[in-house]
């Protein structure tokens, strides 16, 4: 056989078996084998793929090989289990169909491997986030916990599948993993209990005795101890059960198993190891019936502390049972055989509900909780077909299944595509295939199938045997081609064939079942006072209303008998047929090379017997000889219409044509396809592939299109946005300036109105004006002339000269009125009154005025005549002090109240003075007062007596009068004060010009004098009075000094402070700093006194 057909040259021998020229059993076992020396272990029937177990690794899987064959169709790479996961994957998402992955072959031809290979495919699609990959590591890591404990190690596999198991893995429209959900079917649980030769129990047992030392020593279990469950030989095998217990450690956690649910999980199963080593012996009971007894106790005690039951009470359960006969309870005893019977009962209850829970615990993790809309890919992998030396209940089970999934595999390929060509009127030559419905029907058909038998003989009355099963079997079905059994006189003398076993003959081959143990596997059932004991316990997951024992339970008398597993599984298998059906299947068809699970071995017979039985000529032949893919018109133009203009967009005619303008559209030969009476036939799966390419290239066109429509529209839509917009901004611009302009306008308006309306109502108000000035002026017009009209109307009445005469009297009385007015109300005669009654008369306010100074001059004279000599002489001091100081100096307003007196010392009166007086001639004192001396050279104020005589001032001594300086009245030139309330007063005198005064001469003398005012105005008018001279009065702030040395600036200022009493004289250099007191409150007159004294 040479390697011929272009895209499949790379390949060792026919990647496709449809390829194979020529088509024979021989050749295709040929070629079967020479790709399978070359390590091809997959080859493709049409889109089939044949897989051959290597036995060994090959480096054709892993993330590399998956993205090499990641959207690529069939043919372009090498056969591969990858090609039909994406095949199925791409349907799922493009076509939008639920698949499902068919993976058959008997055990040890590598389907779990396949189904996990299609897993990994799956989840490297899929996308990389955080919450995808968690469920792709959940759905993974399922597995490793499932086998180990439903796997075991078998004659023919060494992971041997016990149990069935499919897989839905749930999509959300991405194409993205959002879940999963597992059903099993039937666990071969009584490998639980007894494992043939060379075969091991499941996994977990020897994982868990070679996990860690602590996990043992907690679970009351060692390694060195003996298991009676478990085949001693195997506790040290090849298998890594160390590795792999940590692998399920880790998937449990993944999982999301808390590490307690874990440690109960474990706990279990070590119960079920320990039981296994509980040993009855035999001894007679008190009735005389045959009893047992735990032969050791400590075993019992430590399975009741993993599963929290009481010691005692569970050893009872295991050695009795106890029965309800008429509503009464007995309870009976029950030999050693017994009692281990049932031990093994419960072991395999407990084991195989616990791997239920497993299943359902896991589905609780990875099922999707989203309620969205989703696509589901199916993936089985179940038991494969097999044949022990003793087939028992389990393999009659295992057997039926893949009786099953040939019948389905033979329905969808074999037997519905040729009736489907027959039906759509295509040519077709019938091919031949073997129907394994006939083997179906005979052991499920209704009533007569061997489990229908199997379930009335385990529920009928009466003592139902195995053997009496087998009897029915012969009486029913002993006819029937494909059973054999010792009944039948044409197998009576077959040795190969035991008298306690039928035969059937397989799609795969004759298997003899041994009837033992049937019934009871069938009715598996377990004493009620084990279930009783399991329901008491406190273990989380076995005991109490949420355990696995609830027929145990108080309320479970009445619970209807449990359906037979024969009639379970039968359902759940039509139910998984049924599931099936409804999806788009993909095949995976495993081989077994050899028996000795060796890689590089393969088995002519074993191979070839494989083939026949899995039915690979005769899918070949019907792929040769029909058509690689078929659909219906509608769909098909639904599809690629887009490869045509005349179907795209819409297609109005009839279907059928409508897919041929698309094929000769695409110029696709006619002998490449045949039309059916609804369906298209497409030979090539080359033409179907090229018609898929051609709609991707124009889905990418039409891609463009809508981008390039859509984009369209977006623009448009934008555009319009952006009218609208800039409609209404200019709408809104327009109407703010309108209505700015409006504004604007309406104040024009309003003023040009408001100047409008004015002006004419000045216009009316000047008429009206004018108006009524006429009115006036002719109403004083009128008045005149009737007035005139009048007088010269009445004139002749009246004397002429009367006008004056009253008028002259109203004169006189006015004036009398007046004068007699101003008598009686003439003010006081005191000067200061102000009070001067007003006039009425405007025509004599002249008159009053000059009337009111009249009075005043003569009340002032008739006060001045009032006063004395002496007091006049003093009033005349006083005001001579007023024109000298008042408005000058603040002391003046001080010096006010108070009348000058003169001596206030009241020197005339002393002798001392006399004397003084005597000597110095100066006998008429105007002035004597205390005050103080300012020295000339220093500024300090000496104590000293000024007393003014009519003559000269002095400066006595005080107390002694010894005149200290006498200067002459003619010598003095002026007086400086300061404009203060001090009663500093500065002597300018002349300076002699020879003499002895000249030699005394020292300058001018600076006093401080308490009545300076008094002195200074008494010193003015005496020298006024002598000398006629008015000498200069200065009152200022600075001053000069003449002195012998040189002048001096004398400079007054007002002290800030108010606590300072007297002047404060400091003398610098040339200049005399004079700060006086603030103010001086003289004798407690009060200022406003000083006003009104001032005023007098
Ligand atoms: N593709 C493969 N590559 C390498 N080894 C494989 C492959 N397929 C199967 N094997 C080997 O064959 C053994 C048996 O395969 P697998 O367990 O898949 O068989 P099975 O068909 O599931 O059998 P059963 O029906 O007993 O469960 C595997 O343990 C593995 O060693
Ligand atoms: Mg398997």
């Amino acid at each position: 056989m040479s390697d011929q057909h272009g895209i499949l040259s790379r390949m060792v021998g026919v990647g496709d078996m449809v390829l194979l020229e020529p088509l024979s059993e021989e050749n295709f076992l040929e070629n079967l084998q020479k790709r399978f020396k070359a390590d091809h272990i997959y080859t493709y029937i049409g889109s089939v793929v044949v897989s051959v177990n290597p036995y060994k690794h090959l480096s054709i899987y892993g993330p590399d090989k998956i993205e090499e064959y990641r959207g690529r169709n069939m043919y372009e790479l090498p056969p591969h289990i990858y090609a039909v996961a994406d095949l199925a994957y791409r349907s799922m998402k493009n076509h939008n169909r639920d698949q499902c992955v068919l993976i058959t072959g008997e055990s040890g031809a590598g389907k779990t491997e396949a189904s996990k290979i299609i897993m990994q495919y799956v989840a490297a699609m899929s996308s990389k986030s955080q919450e995808v990959t968690k469920i792709k590591q959940q759905l993974l890591q399922s597995n490793p916990v499932l086998e180990a404990f439903g796997n075991a190690k078998t004659v023919r596999n060494d992971n041997s599948s016990r149990f069935g198991k499919y897989m839905d893995i749930e999509f959300d429209f991405k194409g993205d993993p959002i879940g999963g959900i597992i059903t099993n079917y039937l666990l071969e649980k009584s490998r639980v209990v007894s494992q043939s030769p060379g075969e091991r129990n499941f996994h977990v047992f020897y994982q868990l005795l070679n996990g860690p030392e602590h996990v043992l020593n907690k679970l009351k279990l060692s390694k060195n101890e003996k298991y009676s469950f478990l085949t001693e030989s195997e506790v040290s095998s090849s298998i890594d059960d160390a590795g792999n217990f940590r692998d399920v450690l880790t998937a449990f956690n993944v999982i999301g198993f808390g590490t307690e649910e874990v440690d109960h999980i474990l706990q279990a199963v070590a119960a079920v190891l320990k039981l296994g080593n509980v040993k009855f012996k035999a001894k007679s009971a008190k009735n005389g019936m045959e009893g047992c007894s735990v032969e050791d106790m400590k075993e019992i005690e430590d399975v009741c502390a993993l599963l929290g039951m009481d010691a005692e009470k569970f050893a009872t359960s295991l050695t009795q049972r106890v029965m309800t006969a008429r509503q009464e309870k007995v309870t009976c005893t029950l030999s050693a055989s017994e009692a281990a019977y049932a031990r093994d009962a419960l072991c395999k209850a407990i084991y195989s509900r616990l791997f239920s829970w497993l299943v359902k615990r896991i589905n609780s993790s990875i099922q999707s909780q989203a309620k969205t809309k989703r696509k589901v890919m199916g993936v089985l992998d179940i038991y494969g077909f097999e044949v022990f030396e003793n087939n028992s209940f389990e393999q009659f089970i295992i057997n039926y299944c893949n009786e099953k999934l040939q019948q389905i595999f033979i329905e969808l390929t074999l037997k519905e595509e040729q009736e489907e060509y027959v039906q759509e009127g295509i040519e077709w030559i019938h091919i031949d295939y073997f129907d394994n419905e006939i083997i179906c029907k005979l052991i499920e058909e209704p009533h007569t199938g061997i489990l229908s038998m199997l379930d009335e003989e385990c529920l009928r009355p009466g003592d139902a045997t195995d053997a009496t099963f087998l009897k029915k079997l012969h009486d029913n079905c002993g006819t029937h081609s494909r059973f054999e059994s010792r009944f039948n006189p044409e197998f009576l003398s077959d040795k190969s064939l035991p008298h306690d076993s039928y035969r059937i003959t397989h799609y795969a081959g004759k298997v003899t079942y041994r009837v033992d143990g049937f019934l009871d596997k069938n009715n598996d059932s377990l004493y009620r006072n084990l279930s009783v004991s399991m329901y008491g316990s406190s273990h989380t997951i076995l005991g109490g209303d949420a355990g696995l024992f609830l027929e145990g339970g108080p309320t479970s008398d009445n619970m209807k008998r449990p359906p037979t597993t024969a009639t379970q599984f039968k359902s759940s298998i039509a139910e998984l047929m049924k599931n099936l059906h409804s999806k788009n299947p993909n095949y995976i068809r495993c081989i077994k090379p050899n028996a000795v699970k060796r890689s590089g071995i393969i088995t002519q017979d074993l191979v070839q017997h494989q083939v026949r039985y899995l039915g690979l000529m005769e899918n070949v032949r019907v792929k040769r000889a029909g058509y690689a893919f078929r659909q219906k018109y509608e769909d098909c133009l639904e599809r690629y219409k887009m490869l045509s203009k005349t179907t795209w967009p819409n297609w109005h005619g009839v279907p059928k044509k409508g897919v041929a303008e698309i094929l000769k559209a695409r110029d696709i030969p006619d002998k490449e396809y045949a039309f059916g009476h609804t369906k298209i036939f497409i030979i090539n799966p080359k033409t179907l592939f090229s018609l898929e390419d051609a709609r991707q290239d124009s889905l990418h066109d039409l891609a463009t299109i809508i981008q390039r429509i859509w984009r369209g529209y977006v623009q448009r839509q934008r555009f319009l946005t952006m009218k609208r917009a800039a409609i209404m901004i200019s709408k809104n611009v327009r109407s703010y300036l309108a209505s700015k302009k409006y504004k604007m306008l309406r104040v024009a308006t309003i003023v040009m109105q408001s100047y409008i309306r004015g002006w004419k109502a000045r216009c009316i108000l000047r008429a009206h004006k004018e108006l009524k000035r006429r009115i006036f002026a002719v109403t004083v017009i009128a008045a005149h002339w009737r007035g005139c009209a009048d007088r010269k109307k009445y004139r002749r009445y009246f004397r002429a000269n009367a006008g004056g005469v009253i008028a002259r009297f109203m004169e006189k009385l006015h004036l009398y009125l007046y004068l007699t007015k101003v008598r009686d109300n003439a003010p006081s005669k005191s000067p200061i009154d102000k009070v001067w009654p007003k006039c009425r008369y405007p025509c004599l306010e002249e008159t009053h005025r000059q009337l009111e100074a009249v009075h005043h001059r003569w009340r002032c004279m008739v006060y001045r005549k009032s006063i004395s000599k002496e007091r006049q002489g003093q009033l005349e001091e006083k005001l001579e002090a007023s024109e000298l100081f008042k408005g000058k100096k603040s002391l003046y307003w001080i010096s006010l109240p108070a009348m000058f007196k003169g001596d206030y010392i009241s020197i005339q009166r002393q002798e001392k003075w006399a004397k003084v007086a005597a000597a110095t001639d100066d006998k008429t004192i105007i002035f004597a007062d205390e005050g103080f001396k300012i020295n000339r050279a220093d500024g300090k104020a000496v104590s000293s007596t000024v007393v003014v005589s009519d003559k000269a001032m002095l400066l006595l001594q005080p107390e002694t009068y010894k005149v200290k300086y006498r200067l002459p009245l003619s010598d003095i030139k002026g007086l400086s004060y300061s404009p203060y309330a001090d009663g500093m007063t500065l002597i300018h005198i002349t300076p002699p010009t020879g003499g002895p005064a000249a030699k005394t001469y020292k300058g001018d003398v600076m006093l401080n004098v308490a009545h300076s005012i008094e002195c200074g105005t008494r010193l003015y008018r005496k020298i006024k009075q002598t000398t006629g001279k008015e000498i200069p009065m200065k009152i200022a702030k600075g001053s000069t000094l003449a002195s012998k040395g040189g002048d001096c600036t004398v400079e007054f200022s007002e002290s800030a402070s108010e606590d300072v009493v007297s002047p404060v004289i400091k003398k610098v250099k040339k200049t005399f700093a004079v700060s006086v007191p603030k103010k001086q409150v003289p004798n407690g007159a009060t200022p406003q006194q000083n006003g009104e004294t001032a005023a007098a």
